[in-house]
């Protein structure tokens, strides 16, 4: 994307909008942003100038310039002048590499932590493949649902996390997100809503607003989703699925107990609720209770990736379905990506034949147990909740901190965190907490330096806008 410094001409209309005339001003630039009408980066007008255009006060544009700084629509700096916010990039590429600055320190991403226990085993399994004779088969099309022996593999996979891995409930896919992708395509029919706990994982809500599916928060407590509430949407909405993530739930972290685990399980089989069980952290809790597949398994749909567990880039993953459903998932594998790539299928095959999976995985958890007692120490006297092998942190705001005020004050200081109501599936949710990733940065010492700052912010009180009166 090009930059652009040229001074904007933008003028809102505001007139046929009720309330307080800094929110029209705010609602407009939220408005012309999503149209496309300001594109990011553009320079806003001073306050000066675009008060004397709307003819109101200087303090009316502040104060609309704050609010709209506070929304994540804009940003500015003293001298600078104010700028329509870049949206953060979507190439995994650009948004995993730490911020730029020499203490930049990318603390917003649940990216695994990766070593050269990868890269190895990365290279002797593509040396051998390619040593294979049989290797041009990896080559053609193949099932939709993947090849005999890669859901053959996937299937031994699952059983490793927990459900009863059977090759004809497999289907091979690109990843978690492809999962859930084909899945609800498969589910759902557009304008269908859909159950999420109220603090969800951002990737579920950008694909209902892809699928046009309504989303509708369950409520939740330190135990998981509460059996009433979730029982009580099912009735009132008559919705048909239900997506959470029982085991490390991102971003609360929430390991949800057996006891309720087996009463969601009933309240599904009673009212025929597909549950989409989001698993992927699952690898670094071995102790956690059964899976909701293995206690519903008619009413279950599992999603694995290889992307925490062994590494993002493979793009490769699994599900486990009841075979009701899998006409209509084949057919949006089909429609979708055709089938997974079968060299990765293939590297994911030998890594649990081999049980190099197992192993990758049990280095990522030794090293998440040490990174979570780096936290530990980092963040007393703060109040959070964690696993002792979690890729993140769920810590709830000192009192005089709220919304993405702490997200822009570590910014500043070259550290990126996420703001808690990222996760926030209803209006509301989230404002009082920030989910901080101790798996992304590229070693301890700079996991430390972040979380260091982040404290540091927390610390002192938030900046007061002095325009804001
Ligand atoms: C809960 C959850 N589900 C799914 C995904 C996406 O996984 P994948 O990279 O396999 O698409 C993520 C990634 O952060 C996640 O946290």
């Amino acid at each position: 994307m090009t930059t652009q410094t040229t001074l904007s001409d933008w003028l809102p209309n505001i007139e046929a909008r009720r309330g307080p005339t800094y929110l029209a001003i705010a609602q407009a630039l939220a408005e012309d942003i999503r149209s496309g009408n300001l594109s990011p980066g553009t320079r806003m007008p001073t306050h000066r100038e675009l008060a004397y255009q709307l003819g109101v006060t200087v303090g009316t544009v502040s104060r609309s310039y704050a609010e709209a700084t506070r929304l994540g629509l804009i940003d500015g700096e003293v001298g600078r002048g104010t700028f329509v916010r870049r949206r953060p990039s979507r190439d995994m590429g650009e948004i995993a590499r730490d911020p730029a600055g020499p203490n930049g320190v990318n603390l917003g991403l649940n990216y695994p932590p990766m070593s050269q226990a990868e890269t190895d085993a990365f290279s002797e399994t593509l040396a051998a493949m390619a040593g294979d004779r049989s290797l041009g088969q990896l080559l053609e099309y193949t099932a939709h649902c993947g090849s005999a022996r890669h859901r053959h593999a996937g299937a031994r996979w699952l059983k490793t996390l927990g459900v009863p891995g059977d090759p004809e409930r497999t289907v091979v896919t690109s990843g978690a997100q492809n999962g859930m992708l084909i899945t609800f395509t498969a589910l759902t029919e557009p304008g269908e809503t859909v159950l999420v706990d109220k603090l969800t994982f951002p990737g579920m809500v950008a694909l209902a607003n892809l699928l046009n599916l309504r989303l509708t928060p369950v409520e939740f407590d330190e135990h998981g989703p509460l059996p009433e509430a979730l029982e009580r949407a099912a009735v009132e909405t008559g919705a048909r699925a239900y997506y959470t993530m029982p085991t490390i739930h991102n971003p609360t972290n929430v390991v949800i107990p057996l006891r309720r685990r087996r009463e969601i399980a009933e309240i599904a089989k009673r009212r025929d609720l597909v549950i989409v069980e989001d698993d992927i952290y699952r690898f670094l809790a071995p102790d956690a209770p059964e899976t909701l597949a293995s206690l519903a398994p008619d009413n279950t749909i599992f999603v694995a990736s290889a992307a925490k567990q062994l590494a993002p880039g493979l793009r490769i993953g699994a599900i486990d379905t009841p075979q009701r459903h899998l006409p209509r998932i084949e057919a949006a594998m089909r429609t979708s990506t055709w089938m997974a790539t079968p060299a990765m299928a293939e590297v994911l095959a030998r890594w649990v034949e081999d049980g190099t999976a197992e192993h990758l995985g049990e280095i990522k958890r030794a090293e998440m147990i040490e990174r979570q007692r780096i936290a530990k120490r980092a963040l007393t006297g703060f109040d959070y909740h964690t696993h002792p092998a979690s890729m993140h942190v769920w810590l709830r705001l000192p009192e005089a901190w709220r919304g993405r005020d702490p997200v822009a004050a570590a910014a500043h200081r070259g550290v990126t965190i996420s703001a808690g109501e990222v996760f926030a599936a209803g209006a509301g949710a989230g404002r009082r907490h920030i989910r901080i990733s101790v798996g992304n940065p590229k070693d301890r010492h700079s996991l430390e330096r972040g979380l260091s700052v982040v404290a540091a912010t927390l610390t002192e009180l938030p900046f007061a806008d002095p325009a804001i009166v």
